[in-house]
């Protein structure tokens, strides 16, 4: 491994050159004006992939934006790694808020920023280099990989699902590894066992044809904003409590044991509540901050829209009301199940003053392994290897549709293994990735196929 490990850091610059090209393409899946800079993307993906020395390289079509597939199963006898990544990214909006353009990666202070540096193509590019370096250096990996890079992951994996289920021989493996997540900390490298699911939905609300003069006739209708915040009032109590019947029934508690060990992690709160610029921080009463986003559900709003929001004041009853809200969920959470009950809810809770539409959006399920698995301890390993430090172990709140799809359908477990840092502002202005982090992840990875490769099939 000295070898690799001094091809790679000869290379250094090399890798932070390519990955700007990477970055350049604005893959944005949620806007049908980016399509074709989605498979131009793609394309991209297939071709480094080629000159990598992956084989069978091939774009699959899906009636979204496409997957890219590639392989290199040399290595006889060997476990076989699938490695799921996102090349798509988040739209850039408030563009203004951007210190240097999104798609134009800038390095300042070892931070590369750029919209798509941290999730998902800064860390999908390590494994990237980390397989060309073993190429570079031997002709050959340790360990057999199968890579599956999605272009769907931020607007839901609509299409992935399908696609694992019909190419089960082709995906088949012994454990599947993903870096799509953050670590939990400057220097301190992590492990995540558990993420959270998801279901997503917008709320129309109509109170009458059109916009009212609220003189002529405030007083004589509902009003659509109002009803729509008071359905939403309804939805959490004061302690953060879901009011949704049947919500909890499937939530598996939070063991002492797990308690315990999320006390012990390197956590202040003051610093984490400094850092988000919170006046207070607020969540479900009787957990503590890293318990309410790792091990328990949540129901947010993440955007309201009604009536006259311009400069100046406008006396008008909105017509419309709109709002976009999701519920996060732990294991054993079903989504649909979810779904169902929240639709149910909110029709016994809204007024017959409005007329109400739901519409179902993305959602996922959620997911948690055991992390005494040898492929978890092989990935411990590596990442003290490549970090000088030994990981710990952490869940996540984030969403990662297929994981808990590749565990079900396929039987696989998942290591997830993420050079993020929680303050690199993924979704957000500005989003960055750490280049001393992205630096090591490659060493980690290039020793992870190797610590893989050695384990019995
Ligand atoms: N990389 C994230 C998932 C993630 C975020 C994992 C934080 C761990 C911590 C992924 O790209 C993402 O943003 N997922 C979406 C899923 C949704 C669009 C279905 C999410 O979590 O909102
Ligand atoms: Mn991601
Ligand atoms: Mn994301």
């Amino acid at each position: 491994m000295d070898k690799i490990v001094d091809h790679i850091n000869v290379n250094r610059d090399r890798y932070v050159e390519e990955l700007k090209q990477y970055l350049a393409i604005p893959s944005v899946s949620a806007l049908p004006q980016h399509k074709d800079d989605v498979r131009r993307c793609a394309e991209w993906t297939a071709d480094q992939m080629r000159r990598i020395g992956l084989q069978t390289v091939r774009l699959e079509e899906t009636p979204g934006h496409p997957i890219v597939y590639g392989e290199w199963l040399g290595a006889q006898g060997a476990p076989t790694i699938l490695f799921y990544g996102h090349y798509d990214v988040q739209p850039v909006d408030p563009l203004n808020l951007w210190t240097s353009p999104p798609f134009e990666a800038t390095v300042r202070d070892g931070e590369i920023y750029a919209r798509g540096s941290v999730d998902d193509k800064g860390q999908v590019f390590m494994h990237f280099k980390a397989v060309e370096a073993h190429m570079k250096e031997h002709g050959r990996l340790p360990v057999n990989m199968k890579f599956l890079i999605e272009g769907e992951e931020e607007v839901g994996s609509a299409n992935l699902d399908n696609f694992v289920n019909a190419n089960k021989a082709l995906l088949k493996a012994d454990v599947v590894v993903i870096s799509d997540s953050p670590m939990f900390d400057r220097g301190v490298p992590s492990i995540c066992y558990g993420l959270r699911g998801l279901a997503y939905y917008q709320i129309d609300l109509r109170g009458t044809k059109s916009d009212l003069h609220s003189g002529s006739f405030g007083g004589a209708v509902a009003n659509p904003a109002m009803v729509l915040a008071q359905i939403l009032a309804q939805m959490k109590d004061r302690s953060g409590r879901i009011k949704i019947p049947g919500f909890y029934d499937d939530v598996v508690e939070l063991l002492p044991e797990e308690r315990a060990e999320f006390a012990k992690l390197p956590f202040n709160e003051r610093k984490y509540r400094l850092e988000l610029g919170a006046p207070r921080l607020f969540g479900e009463t009787g957990f503590t901050t890293l318990e309410r986003v790792w091990g328990r559900p949540t129901f947010e709003v993440n955007g309201l829209l009604s009536g006259f929001t311009g400069e100046g004041a406008k006396t008008v009853i909105p017509a419309l009301a709109m709002g976009k809200v999701s519920m996060r969920l732990v294991p054993n959470q079903d989504p649909k199940k979810i779904g169902d009950l929240f639709e149910a809810h909110i029709k016994k809770i809204a007024p017959k003053t409005v007329e109400l539409s739901l519409t179902r959006m993305h959602g996922g399920k959620p997911w948690m392994t055991a992390f005494d698995n040898p492929f978890v301890q092989a990935a411990g390993r590596a990442i003290e290897k490549g970090f000088g430090q030994r990981p710990v172990f952490n869940r996540e709140g984030g969403s990662i549709p297929v994981v808990a799809t590749f565990q079900e359908e396929l039987g696989l477990p998942c290591v997830l293994f993420g050079v993020g840092l929680p303050d690199e502002n993924a979704h957000a202005p500005d989003e960055k990735l750490d280049l001393g982090n992205f630096h090591n992840g490659i060493i980690a990875s290039a020793f992870l196929y190797g610590e893989i490769g050695g384990l019995p099939r």
